[in-house]
């Protein structure tokens, strides 16, 4: 049932407000400012044994694990990184007992997260899972973890759960920095961040009009670049993903400071690019890369909390906390590749060449 929309996806994209108050419910203790993930089993002794955190998982769940990686490391001070779970598997890699490994899922079935979980396993590590669908084979191989809470995700591409796996990464943060050295008044600014995504993610979707039209512009690109820089990479590489998922323009994305180190070579007014600027410390360093695009006449659409004069559109999406901005400004590029995608006639729902639940190595 698509509830009176006519796929899946703009479903899912239009669910997110209700997605991401359920993946709060009941986890926040307003008395310590920190957050309870009841099926973590990992007490706070544990928690402060932790040496590092690798979270593994493959597409939109790595890249939601990118994200996830850098709200751990920037509040719970533990290093972390990502990688997907293929590429992990097949490089022996050295498995550490300090070390918490997460997989992340959607389906909580796909062979090379499940494969990697039980090769760690079977190592001695221990293994959190980041899923969606309850009491699937990734979910039961993991010795805890966080439920995801999206509800049912029907269109291939995923969208809604990758909106809510990032803000359960934001709760692990929070639950882990707060054992350790997150001061209670950033745990609680932080908490008070996530309350308010729901209406702002609802007022990012009351400017799909506007999306609308840019898709228009936007669906006669051959090729697209995406980039950001530090918490906006992993959104660039989601947006360039969703893109050619659905719409099979090709695209890429990119670190912002990568760009002079070869990219620039391919700016031209043919080729627009989608750059993630948001307002924090790093908003000049953004605003130079616009300017070396702008030098070699490229087409920029910024996703920014304010207009950018050096851009050619500007999507503006509500500020949140610094480290929070990344959930917001990936959802109006859903709404730019689903219109983008519309435009151009494609089945949304049903992208070829691709299975929603890749369960073969
Ligand atoms: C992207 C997409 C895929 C999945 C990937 C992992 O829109 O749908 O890239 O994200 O196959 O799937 P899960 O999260 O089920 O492990």
């Amino acid at each position: 049932d698509m509830g009176g929309h006519d796929t899946y996806m703009h479903k899912e994209i239009s669910e997110q407000p209700d997605a991401v108050d359920r993946v709060l419910r009941g986890r926040i203790d307003d008395r310590f400012s920190t957050v309870h993930l009841g099926g973590l089993n990992l007490d706070p002794r544990e928690a402060r044994g932790i040496r590092r955190v690798k979270i593994l998982g493959c597409g939109t769940s790595y890249h939601a694990g990118l994200i996830g990686a850098g709200l751990i490391e920037g509040m719970a001070r533990i290093p972390a990184d990502a990688e997907p779970a293929s590429e992990f598997r097949y490089r022996n890699p050295v498995v550490d007992p300090d070390t918490l490994y997460i997989a992340v899922s959607q389906s909580g079935e796909t062979y090379d997260v499940l494969a990697a979980v039980q090769e760690l396993k079977r190592k001695g590590a221990r293994v959190l899972g980041v899923v969606n669908v309850v009491g699937s084979a990734i979910a039961r191989e993991a010795d805890g973890g966080v439920y995801v809470h999206a509800g049912p995700e029907v269109c291939v591409v995923s969208t809604k759960c990758f909106t809510n796996t990032v803000v359960a990464f934001a709760l692990l943060a929070v639950h882990l920095g707060r054992i350790r050295d997150l001061s209670v008044t950033d745990g609680k600014r932080i908490i008070e961040g996530l309350r308010k995504l729901p209406a702002q993610i609802q007022e990012i979707l009351e400017g799909e009009e506007d999306i609308k039209k840019l898709a228009a512009e936007y669906a006669e690109a051959k090729s697209m670049m995406f980039i950001g820089r530090v918490r906006g990479y992993p959104v660039a590489l989601e947006a360039s993903l969703k893109l050619k998922e659905i719409s099979y323009i090709h695209a890429e994305a990119y670190p912002a400071s990568e760009l002079k180190h070869g990219p620039l070579a391919l700016i031209e007014p043919s080729l627009p690019t989608v750059a993630i600027v948001p307002d924090d410390d790093l908003l000049e360093k953004n605003r130079a890369a616009l300017e070396e695009i702008k030098a070699r006449s490229g087409r920029i659409l910024a996703v920014a909390h304010r207009e950018q004069e050096k851009a050619d559109h500007t999507i503006v999406v509500p500020k949140n906390e610094d480290e929070l901005d990344p959930i917001l400004m990936g959802i109006p590029l859903q709404l730019l590749a689903y219109h983008t995608a519309l435009a151009m006639g494609r089945d949304i729902d049903k992208p070829r060449n691709l299975a929603k639940s890749v369960t073969v190595e």
